[in-house]
Protein backbone atom coordinates (compact mmCIF):
# COMPACT_ATOMS: atom_id res chain seq x y z
CA UNK A 1 0.00 0.00 0.00
CA UNK A 2 0.68 3.55 -0.86
CA UNK A 3 1.51 6.31 2.22
CA UNK A 4 -2.10 7.22 2.98
CA UNK A 5 -2.80 11.43 1.94
CA UNK A 6 -3.49 13.64 5.32
CA UNK A 7 -5.76 16.55 4.97
CA UNK A 8 -6.52 18.81 7.86
CA UNK A 9 -9.53 16.38 8.76
CA UNK A 10 -9.15 13.35 6.70
CA UNK A 11 -6.82 10.24 5.77
CA UNK A 12 -7.66 9.23 2.25
CA UNK A 13 -5.60 5.73 1.57
CA UNK A 14 -5.80 2.77 -0.88
CA UNK A 15 -8.35 0.47 -1.65
CA UNK A 16 -7.73 -2.81 -0.99
CA UNK A 17 -10.69 -5.92 -1.23
CA UNK A 18 -11.56 -5.96 1.90
CA UNK A 19 -13.41 -3.11 1.15
CA UNK A 20 -16.02 -4.09 -0.68
CA UNK A 21 -18.37 -3.84 1.85
CA UNK A 22 -18.13 -0.35 2.34
CA UNK A 23 -18.36 0.34 -1.65
CA UNK A 24 -21.81 -1.60 -2.19
CA UNK A 25 -23.56 -0.20 1.27
CA UNK A 26 -22.47 3.43 -0.24
CA UNK A 27 -24.27 2.54 -3.78
CA UNK A 28 -26.86 1.14 -1.79
CA UNK A 29 -28.47 4.44 -1.28
CA UNK A 30 -30.28 5.85 -3.82
CA UNK A 31 -29.98 9.36 -3.12
CA UNK A 32 -26.03 8.65 -3.02
CA UNK A 33 -26.37 7.44 -6.91
CA UNK A 34 -29.52 10.02 -7.73
CA UNK A 35 -26.84 11.68 -10.14
CA UNK A 36 -24.75 8.79 -11.10
CA UNK A 37 -24.79 7.61 -14.76
CA UNK A 38 -22.96 4.18 -14.25
CA UNK A 39 -25.58 1.50 -12.25
CA UNK A 40 -24.12 0.44 -9.14
CA UNK A 41 -22.69 -3.36 -9.33
CA UNK A 42 -24.67 -5.86 -7.57
CA UNK A 43 -23.93 -7.67 -4.87
CA UNK A 44 -20.75 -7.36 -2.65
CA UNK A 45 -18.73 -9.77 -4.86
CA UNK A 46 -19.25 -7.44 -7.91
CA UNK A 47 -17.51 -4.56 -5.72
CA UNK A 48 -14.63 -7.17 -4.66
CA UNK A 49 -14.36 -7.86 -8.50
CA UNK A 50 -14.33 -4.39 -9.66
CA UNK A 51 -11.64 -3.77 -7.13
CA UNK A 52 -9.47 -6.49 -8.44
CA UNK A 53 -9.51 -5.81 -11.78
CA UNK A 54 -9.99 -1.87 -12.02
CA UNK A 55 -9.01 -0.23 -8.83
CA UNK A 56 -5.90 -2.21 -7.99
CA UNK A 57 -4.18 -2.35 -11.04
CA UNK A 58 -4.84 1.77 -10.64
CA UNK A 59 -2.76 1.94 -7.57
CA UNK A 60 1.09 0.52 -9.70
CA UNK A 61 1.07 4.30 -10.41
CA UNK A 62 2.51 7.27 -8.10
CA UNK A 63 -0.83 8.81 -7.62
CA UNK A 64 -3.69 7.13 -9.79
CA UNK A 65 -6.15 5.67 -7.52
CA UNK A 66 -9.15 5.17 -5.69
CA UNK A 67 -9.05 6.25 -2.18
CA UNK A 68 -10.55 5.53 0.50
CA UNK A 69 -11.56 8.42 2.52
CA UNK A 70 -12.09 8.45 6.43
CA UNK A 71 -12.52 11.59 9.31
CA UNK A 72 -10.75 9.60 12.15
CA UNK A 73 -11.73 5.80 11.77
CA UNK A 74 -15.30 6.98 9.91
CA UNK A 75 -15.33 5.97 6.63
CA UNK A 76 -16.81 8.78 4.36
CA UNK A 77 -16.94 7.80 0.95
CA UNK A 78 -13.87 8.02 -1.96
CA UNK A 79 -12.10 9.94 -4.37
CA UNK A 80 -10.41 8.88 -7.70
CA UNK A 81 -8.21 9.84 -10.23
CA UNK A 82 -7.49 7.96 -13.07
CA UNK A 83 -6.78 8.97 -17.17
CA UNK A 84 -9.71 10.05 -18.33
CA UNK A 85 -9.94 7.17 -20.79
CA UNK A 86 -11.35 4.79 -18.28
CA UNK A 87 -14.63 6.57 -17.49
CA UNK A 88 -17.30 4.20 -18.99
CA UNK A 89 -18.76 6.57 -21.23
CA UNK A 90 -15.01 8.03 -22.15
CA UNK A 91 -15.72 7.97 -25.99
CA UNK A 92 -18.73 10.32 -25.97
CA UNK A 93 -17.14 12.73 -23.51
CA UNK A 94 -14.72 12.86 -26.21
CA UNK A 95 -11.67 12.18 -23.05
CA UNK A 96 -9.18 10.03 -25.32
CA UNK A 97 -6.19 11.11 -23.75
CA UNK A 98 -4.39 9.22 -21.05
CA UNK A 99 -3.01 12.67 -20.14
CA UNK A 100 -5.93 13.97 -19.07
CA UNK A 101 -6.67 12.92 -15.64
CA UNK A 102 -10.45 12.40 -13.79
CA UNK A 103 -11.05 13.66 -10.98
CA UNK A 104 -14.39 11.95 -9.07
CA UNK A 105 -15.68 11.19 -6.04
CA UNK A 106 -18.88 9.81 -3.83
CA UNK A 107 -19.99 10.58 -0.10
CA UNK A 108 -22.27 8.79 2.04
CA UNK A 109 -25.29 11.20 3.22
CA UNK A 110 -23.90 11.59 6.84
CA UNK A 111 -20.64 13.67 4.65
CA UNK A 112 -22.33 15.94 3.08
CA UNK A 113 -22.58 19.63 3.49
CA UNK A 114 -19.27 19.98 5.39
CA UNK A 115 -16.82 20.53 2.44
CA UNK A 116 -15.17 16.88 2.61
CA UNK A 117 -15.35 16.07 -1.04
CA UNK A 118 -13.14 19.43 -1.85
CA UNK A 119 -11.15 18.60 0.80
CA UNK A 120 -9.97 15.00 0.01
CA UNK A 121 -10.22 16.30 -4.06
CA UNK A 122 -7.59 18.78 -3.45
CA UNK A 123 -4.87 17.48 -2.75
CA UNK A 124 -5.61 14.57 -5.54
CA UNK A 125 -5.98 17.36 -8.27
CA UNK A 126 -2.80 18.95 -6.62
CA UNK A 127 -1.01 15.64 -7.44
CA UNK A 128 -2.10 15.19 -11.14
CA UNK A 129 -1.56 18.92 -11.81
CA UNK A 130 2.49 18.83 -10.05
CA UNK A 131 3.12 15.93 -12.56
CA UNK A 132 4.95 17.08 -15.66
CA UNK A 133 3.07 13.76 -17.75
CA UNK A 134 -0.80 15.45 -16.85
CA UNK A 135 -2.16 18.03 -19.80
CA UNK A 136 -5.29 18.81 -17.27
CA UNK A 137 -7.27 17.35 -14.94
CA UNK A 138 -10.92 16.67 -15.74
CA UNK A 139 -14.70 15.73 -14.99
CA UNK A 140 -18.14 15.68 -15.09
CA UNK A 141 -21.45 16.15 -13.53
CA UNK A 142 -24.98 16.04 -14.62
CA UNK A 143 -25.85 19.33 -15.22
CA UNK A 144 -28.58 19.33 -12.40
CA UNK A 145 -25.90 18.36 -9.59
CA UNK A 146 -25.56 21.06 -8.27
CA UNK A 147 -23.26 20.29 -5.05
CA UNK A 148 -20.97 18.39 -7.26
CA UNK A 149 -20.46 20.79 -10.00
CA UNK A 150 -19.57 23.18 -7.27
CA UNK A 151 -16.90 21.37 -5.54
CA UNK A 152 -15.56 21.35 -9.04
CA UNK A 153 -15.86 24.66 -9.03
CA UNK A 154 -14.23 25.29 -5.82
CA UNK A 155 -10.99 23.41 -7.61
CA UNK A 156 -11.23 25.80 -9.39
CA UNK A 157 -11.57 23.51 -12.86
CA UNK A 158 -13.75 25.34 -15.65
CA UNK A 159 -17.11 24.51 -17.85
CA UNK A 160 -15.84 23.59 -20.96
CA UNK A 161 -18.70 22.08 -23.00
CA UNK A 162 -21.59 19.89 -22.58
CA UNK A 163 -22.42 15.81 -23.49
CA UNK A 164 -25.51 13.91 -23.84
CA UNK A 165 -24.35 10.29 -22.19
CA UNK A 166 -26.77 6.99 -23.59
CA UNK A 167 -29.26 6.21 -21.40
CA UNK A 168 -28.95 9.54 -18.95
CA UNK A 169 -31.82 11.41 -18.67
CA UNK A 170 -29.81 15.25 -18.20
CA UNK A 171 -27.09 16.32 -20.15
CA UNK A 172 -23.49 16.56 -18.42
CA UNK A 173 -21.20 19.46 -17.58
CA UNK A 174 -17.33 18.75 -18.68
CA UNK A 175 -14.97 20.71 -16.87
CA UNK A 176 -11.06 20.89 -16.81
CA UNK A 177 -8.56 22.91 -15.17
CA UNK A 178 -4.94 22.88 -16.64
CA UNK A 179 -2.65 25.90 -14.59
CA UNK A 180 -0.35 24.06 -12.10
CA UNK A 181 -0.36 24.76 -8.67
CA UNK A 182 2.00 25.99 -6.70
CA UNK A 183 1.56 23.86 -3.32
CA UNK A 184 3.02 20.45 -3.47
CA UNK A 185 1.68 17.42 -2.07
C1 LIG B 1 -21.64 15.88 -4.62
C2 LIG B 1 -20.97 15.55 -3.30
C3 LIG B 1 -19.65 14.84 -3.58
C4 LIG B 1 -20.68 16.85 -2.53
O1 LIG B 1 -19.96 16.52 -1.37
P1 LIG B 1 -19.81 17.57 -0.17
O2 LIG B 1 -18.77 17.04 0.78
O3 LIG B 1 -21.15 17.91 0.37
O4 LIG B 1 -19.21 18.81 -0.96
P2 LIG B 1 -18.63 20.16 -0.34
O5 LIG B 1 -19.22 20.36 1.03
O6 LIG B 1 -17.15 20.12 -0.47
O7 LIG B 1 -19.18 21.25 -1.36
C5 LIG B 1 -20.54 21.24 -1.77
C6 LIG B 1 -20.90 22.63 -2.26
O8 LIG B 1 -22.13 22.59 -2.96
C7 LIG B 1 -23.07 23.46 -2.35
N1 LIG B 1 -24.40 22.85 -2.50
C8 LIG B 1 -24.81 21.65 -2.06
N2 LIG B 1 -26.08 21.42 -2.43
C9 LIG B 1 -26.46 22.52 -3.12
C10 LIG B 1 -27.67 22.89 -3.75
N3 LIG B 1 -28.72 22.07 -3.79
N4 LIG B 1 -27.73 24.09 -4.37
C11 LIG B 1 -26.67 24.91 -4.37
N5 LIG B 1 -25.48 24.61 -3.78
C12 LIG B 1 -25.40 23.42 -3.16
C13 LIG B 1 -22.61 23.56 -0.92
O9 LIG B 1 -23.12 24.71 -0.30
C14 LIG B 1 -21.08 23.61 -1.13
O10 LIG B 1 -20.67 24.86 -1.64
P3 LIG B 1 -20.04 26.01 -0.68
O11 LIG B 1 -18.84 25.40 0.00
O12 LIG B 1 -19.71 27.12 -1.60
O13 LIG B 1 -21.12 26.34 0.33
C15 LIG B 1 -21.86 14.64 -2.42
O14 LIG B 1 -23.12 15.24 -2.28
C16 LIG B 1 -22.04 13.24 -2.96
O15 LIG B 1 -21.22 12.35 -2.72
N6 LIG B 1 -23.13 13.02 -3.74
C17 LIG B 1 -23.48 11.71 -4.26
C18 LIG B 1 -22.50 11.22 -5.33
C19 LIG B 1 -22.27 12.21 -6.43
O16 LIG B 1 -23.18 12.85 -6.91
N7 LIG B 1 -20.99 12.30 -6.84
C20 LIG B 1 -20.60 13.20 -7.90
C21 LIG B 1 -20.93 12.66 -9.23
S1 LIG B 1 -20.42 13.80 -10.51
Amino acid sequence: MREPIRTERLVLRDITEADAELLFELDSDPDVMRYVSARPAVGVEAYRERTRNVYLPLQAHAWFGVYLVFERDEFLGWAFVRPAPGHLFARDLGWTREDEIEIGYRYRRAAWGRGIATEAAAPLVARALNDPATASVVACARIDNVASLRVLEKLELARTGEAVLPGVPEPVVKLARTARLIRPY
